[in-house]
């Protein structure tokens, strides 16, 4: 795999052999550290970002890479209106490999069609972000044991969530998986992922209220509202996880966001152990080092 830009590049085998690869760099990280030695990794971000950037940076320095960054895209070329092509262009002359976060649906095809060394997306509009699901599925993994079967909410925003979009296809790959979905109704899933859903057999339940999620749930998945996505006010998070809430789901049930949050998730359970999103966090960096060196051809 030269490039990372979609989950529906992956087999089922291909994304265990990656989360097989994290697990052996998460518990043994030092064997890892001189793997990229004398290689650049350029991260380029046209849109805010704290943990994917920071995450990405730390995984290049742990294997022993350099990294030419710009602060942010805004201090680049692009300011004085160059193309994403022609940036592309430049950077693949300078690096090895190329991480790059942008506003448009389409960034990261088009960044593979112009670049000569491999692409990873950080997030690309609303439609994906490969590199967060997958270590959205390391975490389920490595909580639960195995990721067939799983039983997961989704919530917050289910249109302009990309990390949602990401989520939904990676769990499509395993068995047994069932989904509520709850959110206001102007964020409810869009056809074309229930008929993904429904595609692989995977049962999709629309929820009106907290109550029609079951107990037992594995795994309640929070997101923020993009509201730097859309134009109006659609008002703010209706559904919050508090303690009181939790109190109504079992001791099995996670807790996970890819963070930032706004009000979807009160600090009143953050040191619960059910709270697994500052852990989910951190396995980026696990998950990232194993992004690269299955683009750069280290992955064995
Ligand atoms: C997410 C994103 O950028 O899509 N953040 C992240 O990368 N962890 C979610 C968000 O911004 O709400």
């Amino acid at each position: 795999m030269n490039n990372i830009i979609s989950c529906n590049q992956f087999t089922r085998e291909s994304l265990e052999k990656l989360l097989d690869l994290a697990k052996k760099i998460k518990e043994n990280p030092n064997e890892y550290k001189n793997k990229l030695d004398g290689k650049i990794i350029a991260p380029i971000f046209f849109e805010p970002s704290t943990r994917t950037r920071l995450s990405f940076e730390t995984a290049a320095l742990r294997l022993g890479a350099k990294i030419i960054a710009t602060e942010n895209a805004q201090n680049s070329s692009t300011k004085k209106g160059e193309s994403l092509q022609d940036t592309i262009r430049i950077l693949a002359g300078y690096a090895d490999c190329i991480v790059m976060r942008h506003n448009s649906d389409d960034s990261a095809e088009i960044a593979v069609s112009y670049s000569k060394v491999p692409i990873i997306n950080a997030g690309s509009g609303k439609k994906e972000h490969p590199s967060q699901s997958l270590l959205d599925v390391f975490t389920i993994r490595e909580k639960r044991g195995k990721i067939d079967g799983t039983k997961i909410a989704i919530l917050g925003d289910l249109v302009y969530g990309r990390t949602i979009h990401s989520l939904l296809e990676l769990l499509s790959l395993y068995d047994g998986i069932e989904v509520w979905g709850l959110s206001k109704e102007a964020f409810r899933l869009p056809e074309k992922y229930k008929k993904m859903l429904e595609d692989h057999n995977i049962k999709y339940h629309e929820c009106a209220g907290f109550d029609e999620i079951p107990r037992d749930i594995d795994v309640l998945y929070h997101t923020r509202i993009q509201s730097e996505r859309f134009d109006g006010d659609f008002g703010k998070e209706e559904f919050i996880i508090n303690k009181a809430l939790l109190s109504k789901f079992l001791q099995n049930t996670i807790v996970m966001h890819p963070l930032p949050r706004l009000d979807e998730i009160s600090e009143d359970i953050d040191d619960d152990p059910r709270a697994v999103y500052f852990e989910q966090a951190h396995n980026g960096v696990p998950v990232r080092m194993a992004m690269y060196l299955t683009v750069m051809g280290y992955a064995e």
